[in-house]
């Protein structure tokens, strides 16, 4: 029966690690999948997760299941986080939420929801977007559709174009924007154009769907939700999925929140039960270790303010990185402009050059990155950054 599939090439974003772990060069740069690291390359576990990691040891007597929706106590914690305390859509009562297996697990739960709501759905993704919406939306059974976002001849947004293609989306058709730190490109929304955002989706009708991935990494915890907070206060419908893979470097617990702010209590009430179901038919209930600890961590204020400290000084550590990138590629003699890569905002940074060169680097100089010039500016550090400046500006 198996015969009739075709043999598939290694995911664009995942495939790096195999190829880089099979790589026997000793000056071998990963640059690929976007994971944080350290200076000495390590991923470590956050001294907030290890100290909720004991407290976990200590107070969880089963295994038992946890409720279908997840741990009520890491959803009501991460839902402040994202929303801010106060938001009134909260204390109204009209967000209906799950814990989900990671952003992927969440973005998928509210792609299966939009299909039961409208089995012609269109969702609309910027160009370019991170590589897995697309098939995981087109797999949920949507149509997809792209809107213009990203101009390579000036490394930013092109607003403009952006503006003229959500102008023409249909009402109750889905947008899926970037919380913060767009990936791949790093180039975020400035508030102004978050408000003008919310202008059109007001005008149009048309249903934000915020993927959220990389809360605190861009310009601080509370500024990087200004768009989130701005049309979740402003709009009857949106949908959230939000990840606590890297900014509690919980990538393998696997992490997720599934949200929708609805109009009322009444809707929130049915939109639960749906989401329950989707979730009841995919894999029954969330895994519970990840959520446990990040409900740990939220509700004590000493281990938040350890844990907000920490997602700081990554936030610090990956800006320094960007202006030590640019540096060196100057210092090498560089001849393109790349005063870009310390404008661009979080993990990633889009380098605009050609998949060839990319393809060049990677063979001959053993730095790994995603095909469209993205980089994980986290894999870069002190002592790499002149082999990665060296390489890049040999294939310009
Ligand atoms: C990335 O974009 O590199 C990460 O979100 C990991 C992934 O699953 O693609």
């Amino acid at each position: 029966m198996f015969d009739v599939l075709p043999q598939l090439p290694a995911d664009p974003i995942l495939g790096l690690s195999t190829a880089f772990k099979a790589d026997t060069n000793p000056n071998k740069i990963d640059l690929g999948v976007g994971v944080y690291k350290d200076e000495q390359s390590n991923t470590p576990i956050f001294t907030s997760v290890a100290k909720a990691q004991g407290i976990l040891l200590e107070k969880e007597t089963s295994k038992t299941y946890i409720p279908p929706q997840g741990n009520q106590g890491y959803i009501d914690g991460f839902l402040s986080l994202l929303l801010g305390k106060g938001h009134t859509a909260l204390l109204e009562d009209r967000v209906a939420a799950v814990q989900a297996p990671g952003g992927t697990g969440s973005l998928r739960i509210l792609s299966d929801l939009l299909k039961r709501c409208n089995s012609n759905a269109k969702v609309w993704v910027s160009d370019p977007t991170w590589a897995n919406h697309i098939p995981l939306i087109q797999n949920a059974g949507l149509e997809l559709a792209t809107y213009t976002y990203f101009d390579k001849e000036t490394a930013g947004i092109n607003f403009d174009a952006m503006v003229a293609c959500l102008e023409k989306v249909d009402k109750d058709d889905i947008v899926l924007l970037h919380g913060c730190c767009h990936n791949p490109t790093g180039a975020d929304l400035t508030n102004e154009q978050w408000d003008k955002v919310l202008e059109i989706a007001q005008n149009r009708g048309f249903i934000p769907f915020i993927d959220v991935a990389y809360l605190g990494f861009g310009d601080g915890l509370d500024e990087d939700a200004y768009g989130l907070r701005l049309l979740t206060s402003n709009l009857p419908e949106v949908l959230i999925a939000a990840s606590c893979s890297k900014n509690f470097g919980l990538y393998r617990e696997r992490v997720g929140l599934a949200a929708i702010v609805t109009a009322s209590t009444v809707t929130r009430k049915v939109v639960q039960s749906q989401i329950q179901s989707v979730a009841r038919g995919n894999y029954s209930m969330p895994p519970s270790y990840g959520g446990a600890l990040v409900d740990i961590i939220l509700s004590n204020e000493v281990l938040k303010t350890e844990w907000v400290n920490e997602v700081e000084s990554m936030r610090l550590r990956m800006s320094s990185l960007r202006q030590l990138l640019l540096d060196k590629l100057n210092e090498n003699g560089a001849s393109k402009d790349f005063s870009f890569i310390t404008k661009q905002k979080g993990m990633f940074s889009f380098l605009c050059i050609t998949p060839e060169q990319v393809q060049a680097v990677r063979d001959k100089h053993s730095v790994y990155f995603v095909g469209s010039s993205r980089v994980n500016i986290a894999g870069i550090s002190k002592s790499n950054v002149d082999t990665l400046a060296k390489a890049l500006v040999s294939v310009l």
